[in-house]
């Protein structure tokens, strides 16, 4: 349905990059957290508090449901645990072209090492929680992405330059196609 996806571990970037790149292509920009936590009237952290991780998981593909029968065009940013569940893989392709910003564990760290908002790296050793976390859903990503993006030592302008071009080129064969 024309949107752009970014998806990708905590702490890659993909609310910074869904933010810029909605200004640079000039279409609106969604955050599935957001979503979640503006219905819901409460945070992240609460909801996994209060409800747990399933529940939150179930607002997830709620959330995507939702999306399909109202995103077009727009640059859609999703949570980090989002494209495991194989039902929301196949929902994000339907939504459109998925970019998966791939970040490694010691940059992820440096970025949220401060952060008290994202239940499932607090406490414990992070940097190995992190480490394992990511191995693990790293194949998830891959499966769920129509392009890899290597986000380690590039600037935010390096990273928008290589969507916007994959975007135009999508857009090209969508209209010589048509
Ligand atoms: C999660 C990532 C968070 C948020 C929740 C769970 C995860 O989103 O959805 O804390 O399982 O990786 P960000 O990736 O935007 O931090």
């Amino acid at each position: 349905m024309g949107n752009v996806i970014l998806i990708g571990f905590m702490g890659s970037g993909k609310t910074t990059v869904g933010l810029r790149l909605s200004y640079r292509l000039r279409r609106p920009v969604i955050d599935t957290d957001k979503e979640i936590e503006r219905e819901e009237q409460r945070t992240i952290s609460d909801i996994f508090a209060a409800d747990g991780e399933a529940y939150f998981r179930d607002k997830e593909t709620a959330c995507l449901r939702k999306l399909i029968g109202s995103a077009n065009h727009q640059i859609i940013s999703v949570g980090g645990g989002l494209p495991i569940r194989e039902e929301n893989r196949a929902l994000l392709h339907e939504l459109g072209q998925v970019f998966y910003l791939q970040a490694k564990g010691e940059t992820i760290y440096e970025r949220v090492k401060d952060d008290t908002t994202r239940p499932l790296l607090q406490g414990g050793d992070p940097l190995a929680k992190i480490q394992a976390l990511l191995n693990e859903r790293d194949p998830y990503y891959q499966a769920a992405a129509d392009v890899v993006i290597a986000v380690d030592g590039k600037s935010f302008e390096q990273i928008l330059n290589e969507i916007e071009e994959h975007v135009n080129e999508r857009e090209r064969n969508v209209s010589t196609e048509g």
